[in-house]
Order: structure tokens, then C-alpha cells, then sequence
């Protein structure tokens, strides 16, 4: 029997209308999808004017993404969703480093360097030396964990923001640790910068009276073969914007010591030690 919609029935006669053969999963979140998005217009009685700005910025954000723009994640960054998403799929134990967002700033196939090497070639920053082990839970070094390691220049841009003005792979490398599950490698100590914030989700962060900063970090991505890949970053402790980052990303355990390096081969040292978990195939085997 066909219902008709009404404002009380609505919910219900658009979950109504799909189909038997649907997908459970799909069914599940287009169903929970429907029902939260209709309780939010009757929450906030949605006039047809607000209605009109929403689409308006979906327009523009979709306008806005490229190959190197994507403007729907950044909205899903500053809403918190990204992180969420990151949090209820990397539940870890005690002991294991946490996840954080990947942002859009990686880029694949960084030169693979030698332990020790600089990744920083633009001469600009104040360098710092990172230090420390790729382990396991039980405290175990990992051999053959690939470690991928981004950061921004002293100025705020990383090299993809900058083509023509910084080398595409300045502050960039891949270190592959040894038996002893160390890595090694010069940088420089990163600075706090705006994400890209000259589009539509920029302009929604003024209106809410937000600033579109990012505390200070290294980005690092861990994968060897057995344990689960670690997408994480470094923030430098003292940074102003820790506590108000635009993205959600920080957490406790990731803030990381910078202190004064003693040897004279760089103005800073950051030693820091990364734990792996198990992955899903080594678990269900062992
Ligand atoms: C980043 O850390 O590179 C980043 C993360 C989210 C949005 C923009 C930038
Ligand atoms: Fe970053």
C-alpha cells in the first residue's frame, strides 16, 4: 500500500520506498542517513532560504575539487567526521600509537633514503634531528618498516603548494628501518599553518568564528609487512594552536619532545618511538 508524504510520516515513506533486494549494508546506513538528515530539518524547522545556502556550498565545494583539491574532505576535517571515522576504525591498546588524519598534503613514491639523511633542502627552518624505534606491542624492534615522513617549510607550505618554488620532495623521504628497528633522519622543526581555507569550507570558518590553523607537526606513515598501517603525525608540544587545531587531529600521545639538540648537528632533536599493532590477517592467524 502506497503512503503519501506528509511532515509527521516523512522518515518513514522515504525508507519505505526501497527496495527488497537492497544491499544490507547499504539499507542500514542510507535508512539511519535518512532518518538523522529528516530530524535535523524538523530540529531546526530548515527554511527554504538555509536550504538554498547548503546547496549553494555543496555547489561551490564540488566546483572547488581537482586532482589536487578536494574540498569535500576538508568539510568533513573541520566538522570532526574525519576524525571520527579515523577514531571508530583504529580503535588500538594501550601502548600502541594512535592514528591521526592524513590531510592531502601526502604524496607517494618519496625518495627512499638512507638512514640519517636530510629530507630538507630548501635551507630554510631551524633543523631538527628525529630520533627513535618502530616497534612492536611487546616491545620488539620492527625490521622493514617502511616510514613515510611529510612536514610543511619554516614558511607554512608544503612542497605540493609551492610547484616551481620549493623541489617536489623538499621535507619529504621513505626510511626503511634495520633489525634494530631504528630510524634517523634530518628535518627541520615544523611550523603551524592555515589548511587551504580560500574556499567554500574556509569561508564557513569565519562565519562560525574559526581560525583554520594546524599546530605545528611531522606527518608519518608506517607499514610493514605483519601490523597494521599507522597514519600518524608528531606535534611540537609548545605550539599556541594544540589546543584549537582546525582539523581535530591532536591527541596527548602524540606530542612529541622537541628539546635543544647537545651534538651540534642540529638546532633540535625529537625522539619519539612508534608502536604496531597486529593486522587483521596476522590476528586471525595467530
Ligand atoms: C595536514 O596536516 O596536512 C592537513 C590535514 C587536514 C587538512 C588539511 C591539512
Ligand atoms: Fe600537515
Amino acid at each position: 500500500m502506497s503512503q503519501y508524504f506528509t511532515e509527521a510520516n516523512s522518515e518513514e515513506t522515504v525508507n519505505a520506498r526501497m527496495g527488497a533486494a537492497v544491499d544490507p549494508r547499504l539499507r542500514e546506513i542510507m535508512t539511519a542517513l535518512v532518518r538523522h538528515l529528516h530530524a535535523f530539518v524538523k530540529e531546526t524547522a530548515l527554511t527554504e532560504g538555509e536550504w538554498g545556502i547548503a546547496i549553494d556550498f555543496l555547489t561551490k565545494a564540488g566546483a572547488m575539487c581537482s586532482e589536487e583539491r578536494q574540498e569535500f574532505i576538508l568539510f568533513s576535517d573541520v566538522l570532526g567526521v574525519s576524525m571520527l571515522v579515523d577514531a571508530i576504525n583504529h580503535r588500538r591498546p594501550e601502548g600502541a600509537t594512535e592514528n591521526t588524519v592524513l590531510g592531502p598534503f601526502h604524496v607517494a613514491g618519496a625518495p627512499v633514503r638512507a638512514m640519517g639523511d636530510r629530507i630538507t633542502f630548501d635551507g630554510k627552518g631551524e633543523t631538527c634531528l628525529y630520533t627513535g624505534r618502530v616497534l612492536a606491542l611487546d616491545g620488539a624492534p620492527i625490521a622493514g618498516a617502511r616510514i613515510d615522513v611529510w612536514s610543511d617549510n619554516a614558511e607554512g607550505f608544503y612542497s605540493v603548494q609551492q610547484p616551481g618554488i620549493q623541489d617536489k620532495w623538499n621535507n619529504r623521504g621513505v626510511f626503511i628501518t634495520g633489525a634494530d628497528g631504528q630510524y634517523e633522519f634530518i628535518g627541520i622543526k615544523p611550523v603551524s599553518y592555515p589548511i587551504p581555507d580560500d574556499g567554500p569550507v574556509g569561508k564557513m570558518l569565519i562565519a562560525l568564528g574559526r581560525h583554520p590553523r594546524r599546530p605545528a607537526h611531522m606527518h608519518f606513515m608506517i607499514t610493514a609487512p605483519g601490523y597494521q598501517r599507522l597514519v600518524t603525525h608528531t606535534f611540537v608540544g609548545d605550539d599556541p594552536w594544540l589546543a584549537s587545531d582546525a582539523v581535530f587531529g591532536v591527541k596527548e600521545t602524540l606530542i612529541a619532545p622537541f628539546v635543544p639538540a647537545e651534538d651540534g648537528r642540529t638546532r633540535w632533536r625529537s625522539p619519539f618511538d612508534f608502536v604496531l599493532i597486529p593486522d587483521a590477517k596476522a590476528r586471525a592467524a595467530g
